[in-house]
């Protein structure tokens, strides 16, 4: 098949009818790829993909933007426990290993998300029935580590960088959620370390990570001290863990991001040695003009001064976003514009043309310490 060259992808321009009409496999992307400049530097670019979705493995077009622009994906919601338990005794690994082949095929890495998310409302809704019976705490350290353990052991050596808890510290109080789980264990803290301690047991060699949203924004500052005491408790106790994934649903906004408050927040998460990684970027934007070029522009210059600051700290490695284009992004749903418009957190927009952020993510990396 002919492919285009960058020049003639750019000429044609990716949105013209002419290049509509074009097979899907020769979509003109931005050269050099942005998992090139990242590893110019020593690090990895990414994004979370579906099994059955159209941000998914189905869908050729987006497949395509995947192999351009990523080294490394993370499965949006097929290696949650809602995905994997259908009930207590049953796995369903049909999404997991989908996208766990995909990324095989295509000598793509893949991220474990998540081993644990401690919160009710995210956790099967078979818990609410559970009968934990009279040695509570024992059946959920069962429960959980035989979950553990099935996963790790099905992707050994395979999946080398896990989320092994993901949001547990409360926003509005910055004290632990509890679940069903944690109390049949006794408390959060018992829950969490029976986690990590399990993970470093079956997958020794991967990076175990915990995973939260505590972002830079006015109002996290409950969030971002509860997260700090949460990860000096980790290490007081000496549980097994690596690395802060720091989501990073950017908020743009008229308030002023707490920039220097960040830092101290990163500072202090990397004074007691955990490194860094961004596990689910994008930017909302339902406080921009609903203009495109403005909107646009707006989300860019965030997107740019946040990934400058962060990619300042060599500990950062893997940077993924949470999904590459807007149609399929989760803030249409969850976080939709109160005018109606679609939101354009993404690098990519519904024809899968760049956008300014995406320029703004390369200039970061182009922009980036080596490490
Ligand atoms: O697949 C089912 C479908 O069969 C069913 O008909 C439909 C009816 O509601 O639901 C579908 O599942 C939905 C799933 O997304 C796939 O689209 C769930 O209801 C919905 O709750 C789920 O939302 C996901 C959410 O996490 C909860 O798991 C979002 O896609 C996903 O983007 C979001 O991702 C989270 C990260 O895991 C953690 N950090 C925050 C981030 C954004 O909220």
């Amino acid at each position: 098949m002919t492919t285009l060259t960058r020049r003639e992808g750019l000429v044609l321009g990716a949105g013209s009818a002419l290049a509509a009409m074009l097979p899907e496999s020769v979509w003109a992307e931005p050269a050099p790829s942005l998992h090139a400049l990242a590893q110019a530097k020593g690090m990895r670019f990414g994004s979370a993909i579906a099994a059955n979705a159209g941000g998914g493995i189905v869908n050729s077009r987006y497949t395509a933007l995947i192999k351009a622009e990523c080294g490394l994906l993370v499965a949006e919601n097929e290696m949650k426990w809602q995905a994997l338990r259908p009930s207590p005794t049953h796995f369903d690994f049909t999404g997991a290993d989908a996208i766990m082949d995909y990324a095989m095929r295509n000598g793509l890495a893949l991220r474990g998300h998540n081993l644990l998310w401690n919160r009710p409302q995210w956790q099967p809704a078979w818990f609410k029935e559970y009968d934990f019976g009279v040695q509570q705490a024992s059946e959920a350290a069962a429960l959980l580590t035989t979950h553990i353990n099935t996963v790790c052991a099905r992707y050994q050596g395979r999946i080398k960088s896990y989320d092994v808890v993901n949001e547990t510290v409360l926003p509005e109080t910055g004290l632990l959620a509890e679940t069903y789980l944690s109390k049949a264990m006794g408390s959060t803290e018992a829950l969490v370390d029976l986690a990590f301690h399990t993970a470093r047991a079956e997958a020794p060699d991967a990076q175990l990570v915990y995973n939260d949203y505590m972002s830079w924004e006015p109002g996290n500052e409950t969030h971002r001290a509860g997260v700090l005491k949460f990860l000096e408790g980790l290490r007081q106790r000496g549980t097994p863990v690596d690395a802060l994934g720091i989501q990073s649903h950017l908020i743009a906004q008229d308030a002023r991001p707490q920039e220097r408050e960040w830092r101290s927040f990163i500072d202090a998460v990397t004074g007691m040695g955990y490194a860094l990684l961004i596990t689910e970027f994008d930017v909302r934007d339902s406080a921009l003009p609903k203009d495109f070029a403005k909107r646009d522009a707006g989300v860019a210059a965030l997107g740019k001064a946040y990934l400058d600051m962060m990619f300042s700290y060599t500990q950062l490695r893997d940077v993924l976003v949470w999904g590459m284009a807007d149609p399929f992004s989760w803030l249409q749903g969850f976080e939709p514009r109160k005018d109606g418009a679609p939101t354009r957190g993404c690098l990519l927009d519904d024809a899968y043309r760049a956008k300014p952020l995406r320029a703004a993510v390369a200039a970061a990396f182009e922009a980036a310490p080596k490490r």
